[in-house]
């Protein structure tokens, strides 16, 4: 069970100019149920692309999405997004946009409001919720980005860079929170970061992304006992062998 990437293929097309651009090459992957696998690679190399494939904002070339054995795409409702980008609606305060993930799913004003109450106490923006977007710190309003896709109960949660416009503090601390909710939901998180000492905190699997187009080029598994040290050896020797395996694939010529 889980989500299952079977020969994916990626290519743009220019109708105009009638030149194509292949992203993503043949990519197979199991991400088992609960797990959190990240994802890391050279800008450019199509990381994005394969976020958005999963998320049914993009068409596949080729391939298969299965999730727990089923055609992903008619069940788009199972799968969360959280941008870099946060990507709140500017016009919404911070409680009418937790309750959006619900409005969409036709849930009663009601039951909304009670459950986007819920969230907004265990996220912490108690007392920012007749709040605009402008008016939350940055990290703030990650908070309230993860906290609109987790209130759908999402089986799949996909993060592209969601820290990475953050301060090196707000960015740890936002780690150390996204790592109490996945192990509390035991949702399945599919990470996307430049940041490899952020990969070796969170994950349990870390992928390596080959230029553009992509393909897996290695995956490493990352047993250190959580809580995590992130200056532990064995948090060094990862993030070495991950650091030395993207630095070979950026040296590798076209
Ligand atoms: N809609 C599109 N039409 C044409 N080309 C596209 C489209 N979306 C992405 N691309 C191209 O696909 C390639 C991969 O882009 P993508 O955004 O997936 O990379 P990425 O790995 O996420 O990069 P970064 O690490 O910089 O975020 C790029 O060359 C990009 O120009
Ligand atoms: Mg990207």
């Amino acid at each position: 069970m889980g989500l299952e990437i079977i020969g994916l293929n990626k290519t743009f097309s220019d109708k105009k100019s009638a030149e194509t651009v292949q992203v993503l090459n043949d990519i197979n992957y199991h991400v088992q149920d609960g797990r959190f696998v990240s994802i890391v690679g050279p800008s450019g190399c199509g990381k994005t692309t394969l976020l958005r494939i999963i998320a049914g904002l993009e068409k596949a070339s080729g391939g298969n999405l299965l999730l727990n054995g089923r055609e992903i795409s008619h069940d788009v409702n199972r799968v969360g997004l959280v941008f870099q980008e946060y990507a709140l609606f500017p016009w919404r305060t911070t409680l009418q946009n937790i309750e959006l993930g619900l409005e969409m799913m036709d849930v009663p004003k009601e039951k909304r409001r009670m459950t986007a109450m819920k969230f907004i106490r265990s996220f912490g923006l108690t007392g920012f919720e007749n709040r605009y977007p402008h008016e939350l710190s940055g990290g703030m309003q990650q908070r309230v980005a993860i906290a609109r896709t987790l209130i759908t109960d999402p089986k799949v949660v996909l993060m592209d860079e969601p820290f990475g416009s953050l301060d090196s503090q707000t960015r740890n601390n936002l780690q150390a929170f996204l790592l109490g909710l996945w192990q509390q939901q035991r949702v399945t998180i599919i990470f996307v970061t430049h940041n490899v000492d952020e990969a070796v905190f969170l994950s349990d699997e870390v992928l390596v992304f080959s230029k553009r187009p992509a393909s897996i080029v290695a995956r490493f598994d990352i047993t250190a006992s959580r809580p995590r040290e992130r200056t532990s050896t064995e948090s060094n020797q990862m993030r070495k062998m991950i650091l030395d395996t993207l630095e070979a694939e950026n040296m590798e010529t076209p």
